[in-house]
């Protein structure tokens, strides 16, 4: 018999990854915020968030961002949780993960941050990657349940790690679908058509799980959303958050976030982050 498991947040992310564990045959319950996901989801689900928590022993969240996170649980903590375990995989600040873990530790759960790597794709066929920050013992409890969702479990110790590495892991996805995306605006303007650009990009210096993700929908400039500007924008400030407080800098991010919260303000935040490509075609004079 496998666990029982609680589902909050049926997003892009969280919908596929209750269905992997359902057809896997853990015992899945699912809630939402908005109700009506979850009875649409055809999973289990309770009527309300506390239900859920006291109904099933490991809860698993996917929330937007850290706010949804902390309201989230500020609602958990209220209730009697101890021995349950909760994985946030959320895409949160460092900060939010550790003071979340000091919280929930002092009233007897466990906890492990848990964010993931990859599109909605790779969600879909239970190949994500899987970054995990907590107790070694407890991941090693659960690697069942990492293995019917990741490819690659990749366990990294203390609180705030797997999402620093998030976060950088994904100022480089927006660096690197900006600079496909320019390339692929600059060879149309000399008159090189999508297609063939992608196909030498693909072979060349742009082969990249990005480019193999998104190269149908920016060939044809389909930004019907997996993985949001909205969010994407999200981690780029908290990603910039890291530097600042480290006195660091990033050259190359910097740009990128700019790009970024240029496709964000101008109409795209809940379209696919490919719709950049519109920023930059925009810049060079393409309607
Ligand atoms: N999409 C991707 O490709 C991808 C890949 C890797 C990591 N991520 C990360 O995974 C997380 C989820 O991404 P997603 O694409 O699944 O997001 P999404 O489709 O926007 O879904 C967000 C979920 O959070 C819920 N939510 C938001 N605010 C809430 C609140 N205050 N209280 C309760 N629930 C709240 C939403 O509920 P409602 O339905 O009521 O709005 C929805 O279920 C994000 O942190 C994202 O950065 C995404």
């Amino acid at each position: 018999m496998q666990k029982n498991v609680g589902l909050i947040g049926l997003g892009n992310m969280g919908t596929l990854i209750a269905k992997n564990l359902a057809n896997a045959n853990f015992n899945v319950k699912v809630w939402n915020r908005t109700l009506q996901k979850a009875k649409e989801s055809g999973l289990p689900y309770t009527n309300t968030l506390e239900g859920l928590v006291l109904e099933q022993d490991t809860i698993i969240t996917m929330l937007s961002d850290a706010e949804a996170v902390e309201e989230v649980y500020s609602r958990i903590l209220e209730l009697t949780i101890e021995g349950k375990v909760f994985i946030d995989m959320t895409t949160v600040r460092p900060e939010t993960a550790k003071k979340l873990a000091e919280r929930l530790l002092k009233k007897g759960a466990s906890f492990l941050e848990a964010p993931v790597l990859g599109s909605v794709l790779l969600a879909e066929k239970g190949m994500l990657t899987i970054l995990v920050s907590g107790d070694e013992q407890t991941y090693k409890e659960l690697l069942g349940l990492f293995s019917v969702l990741g490819k690659e479990v990749f366990y990294l110790g203390d609180y705030g790690i797997s999402s620093s590495l998030k976060l950088i892991n994904n100022s480089v996805l927006a660096t690197f679908m900006g600079a496909l995306s320019e390339a692929i605006v600059l060879a149309e303007k000399i008159g090189i058509d999508r297609q063939t650009t992608i196909k030498v990009l693909e072979n060349g210096a742009g082969k990249s799980a990005v480019l193999e993700t998104k190269k149908g929908k920016i060939l044809n400039e389909d930004y019907s959303t997996q993985f949001s500007t909205k969010l994407l924008v999200k981690d780029l400030r908290y990603f910039s958050e890291i530097l600042d407080k480290n006195n660091l800098v990033s050259p190359y991010f910097s740009i990128s976030n700019d790009i970024y919260k240029g496709t964000y303000t101008n109409g795209y935040s809940e379209n696919d982050f490919c719709s950049v490509l519109e920023i930059l075609k925009k810049l060079n004079g393409i309607n």
